[in-house]
């Protein structure tokens, strides 16, 4: 997906122009992946930008700041009000906002102690990943032959740089053999996620989706689908699924930051349900659509506006 350049990027405090911000090629994060990121979308909303969920974004860079052992000498409330700024600065109503903690240039090897550590904000407008047909008409997803990284691997509780390899791997080859979106299995043949987003399925009226001990990482927008669905008044349990259980499902979808909610209508060439997006999909998807730009009270605090 193209980058549309903005004008400044915040990288240690201060804002520098968007083609100054470079780094060395022997920048070791480069060569072995230790670094944590996150990826938040900012909507236009009657007052002004909201950020989605900032905060919470912010909470789980730090916890994978501190799986990977990374001190990024700023507060959550400084990365908070940094990338506020940020969206601000650039002048952007709607955007996808890339904050990066990385290994700075100086050391290289694969000791990642001795290395400083550097903290980028960039913000660029960002359409849906996974495009506006798949939110209308569902994708088709494909069980993956590259399995999910373990807890003992690659801790996917992280939000690793290095561990999208994984997310890569499975990406790649589902789209090279057709399909949408790839769904990634742990090594016990569980059900994780997909490549970039939470997965869910129907049965009836309770929605089912994977434990955070399956190998998901936990996704906010998956907590805010949960949280919608309960306040409709559906079960919602977390629960370890085989993938069987996708095929026989009467709905599924996946659900992430960049994708949105997105109806899986195909599992393994498996119709699923109806093999149409599925009313109770729509329903949580058109919510959380309303709740993004402001437009649900009960959801008025996930709305983190860039101007007071
Ligand atoms: C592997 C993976 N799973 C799930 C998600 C969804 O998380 P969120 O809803 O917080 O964007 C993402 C996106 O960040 C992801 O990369």
């Amino acid at each position: 997906v193209p980058i549309t350049p903005t004008q400044k990027i915040w990288m240690n405090g201060t804002f520098v122009d968007w083609d100054d911000a470079t780094i060395h090629v022997l920048n070791p994060t480069l060569h072995y992946g230790w670094g944590v990121f996150e990826g938040i979308r900012a909507y236009a909303t009657a007052d002004g930008p909201a950020v989605f969920r900032l905060t919470d974004h912010i909470a789980r860079l730090f916890r994978s700041a501190k799986i990977y052992l990374l001190d990024p000498g700023f507060t959550r409330e400084e990365i908070v009000a940094a990338a506020k700024e940020t969206v601000r600065i650039n002048g952007v109503e709607a955007c996808y906002i890339r904050p990066l903690i990385y290994l700075g240039y100086g050391e290289m090897g694969l000791n990642p102690l001795p290395s400083h550590v550097e903290t980028m904000i960039a913000v660029w407008p960002w359409g849906l990943y996974l495009g506006a047909d798949a939110l209308a008409r569902g994708c088709r997803a494909v069980t993956s032959s590259w399995t999910r990284i373990g807890h003992n691997t690659i801790p996917p509780a992280g939000k690793g740089t290095g561990q999208y390899v994984n997310s890569s791997l499975a990406k790649a080859a589902a789209l090279k053999a057709g399909y949408d979106e790839a769904i990634l299995l742990t090594p016990d043949g569980h059900v994780a996620e997909g490549s970039g987003e939470n997965i869910f399925i129907l049965r009836g009226r309770t929605l089912v989706t994977p434990p955070v001990h399956d190998g998901v990482l936990e996704g906010i927008t998956r907590d805010s689908i949960m949280q919608i669905a309960r306040d409709q008044g559906y079960d919602v349990v977390e629960a370890t699924l085989v993938r069987t259980d996708l095929y026989l499902a009467d709905e599924s979808f996946v659900t992430g930051t960049a994708a949105e909610v997105v109806p899986v209508v195909e599992v393994d060439d498996r119709a699923v349900g109806s093999g149409r997006p599925g009313p109770i999909t729509r329903e949580l998807a058109e919510i959380f659509s309303a709740a993004t730009v402001g437009d649900v009270a009960r959801y008025k605090t996930w709305n983190e506006h860039v101007r007071d």
